[in-house]
């Protein structure tokens, strides 16, 4: 197990500890955590789905555990040193989801070599090259995936040709073994409206099936083809070309996502999960608090965090510089006392999770155990 440091641990188990924490501090309910991954388990085994989630969102070995125990086949990573950290605490299946830059190839190779249970994606002729050459220098079989450009326009081949080529490539490697196809549609995971997602998905231009097609064709069937989000996971399975899901926000759903509607009735199979916990540390204005945690306490790449606990009804969260936020009142006569803690759910999960060194797993009031964030940073 992972250990941690915080300086909040000595507060596990006390009654009402969630509200004694020193602040700013990642919250995780562990309810909504564990209600999430059942719910997604039991999407998946419905549905007869492999999921591989993704460890981007969380890049905790103890949340990668519980993600297991409900029957994940793996972990994606997005980085080398997610990657790392998940082997070195025994967590398998690994899949990294990023092409890396073809000077860690023999990193990822000495990984296999030491045991770890790792694949890779390549999207070029020349980090196939790489990793064979690694592979062969380690002498191990590194099992990899090719990845496909869907629409993002981010990474993956340009095209079916070039995909059957590095399919076969792969397969004509000694050292290297084609473990499947990956094509993660991010462009479409936010398209709040549900009607409008599926038409999205059914657009030519990223036509993961048509990819497929030319691979079986080619006699390169690809054993896996992995991908999908928390906002396309259930459409996705409805066109039926994915067999493995890489969801990742779904543990968390964070604000982001609250307006990304999971079917057309606006079900919400899956719960906000993690908060960060602020005090007010000013109150020496009319309208507004001050509290203690600004930019450096939240990712500031999405919306505005959503204040859930603490603050007068309809008060509204606002940056005010690196350490402080802002609670503006939503009535002239609302007003909060010095030390008064407020929870926020976090605007975009993973950069966030990415800021704080652990998680303090919460059941209602208490305070029940504390998490490292244990691949943080070196992203
Ligand atoms: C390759 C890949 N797969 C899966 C995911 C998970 O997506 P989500 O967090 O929307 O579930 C991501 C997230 O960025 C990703 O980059």
């Amino acid at each position: 197990m992972p250990t941690s440091s915080s300086p909040n641990s000595q507060l596990i188990g006390q009654p009402r500890s969630r509200w004694e924490l020193l602040t700013p501090a990642l919250v995780l309910d562990l309810d909504a955590l564990e209600g999430n991954i059942a719910a997604m388990a039991a999407w998946a085994k419905a549905g007869q789905h492999a999921l591989r989630p993704h460890g981007k969102s969380h890049k905790s070995p103890d949340i990668a555990r519980l993600q297991a125990a409900a029957g994940a086949v793996g972990l994606c990573c997005a980085s080398l040193r997610e990657a790392q950290v998940m082997a070195e605490h025994g967590i398998a299946g690994l899949l990294i989801t990023t092409p890396l830059a073809p000077h860690k190839a023999s990193l990822v190779a000495d990984m296999a070599k030491s045991g770890a249970d790792i694949s890779v994606v390549a999207d070029h002729v020349d980090l196939v090259s790489a990793y064979g050459e690694a592979a062969e220098e380690a002498g191990v079989v590194l099992p990899i995936f090719v990845d496909l450009d869907v629409g993002l326009g981010r990474t993956g081949t340009p095209s079916a040709q070039v995909a059957v080529e590095l399919a076969g490539l792969i397969t004509a490697h000694p050292s290297l073994h084609y473990g499947g196809v990956q094509g993660y549609m991010g462009h479409l995971q936010h398209v709040d409206d549900h009607g409008q997602r599926r038409k999205d998905l059914n657009q030519p231009s990223g036509d993961l099936q048509g990819i497929v097609d030319a691979l079986i064709k080619a006699n390169l069937p690809p054993d896996v083809v992995s991908g999908g989000g928390t906002g396309t996971h259930r459409l996705d399975a409805e066109y039926g070309t994915l067999g493995e899901f890489q969801v990742g926000s779904y543990l968390f759903m964070d604000v982001q996502y609250l307006t990304v509607q999971q079917s057309e009735s606006d079900e919400r199979p899956y719960q906000p999960a993690l908060f960060v916990q602020t005090s007010v540390v000013n109150i020496n204005h009319a309208n507004y608090a001050v509290t203690d945690a600004g930019l450096k306490s939240f990712a500031t790449d999405g919306p505005a965090p959503l204040i859930t606990q603490g603050a007068p009804a309809g008060a509204k969260y606002r940056y005010m510089g690196d350490e402080h936020g802002a609670i503006d009142f939503k009535k002239s006569y609302d007003s909060m006392a010095l030390g008064d803690k407020v929870e926020c759910l976090v605007p975009h999960c993973d950069p966030n999770v990415n800021l704080y060194n652990d998680y303090h797993v919460v059941r209602g009031d208490v305070l029940v155990d504390i998490w490292p964030v244990a691949a943080r940073g070196n992203s």
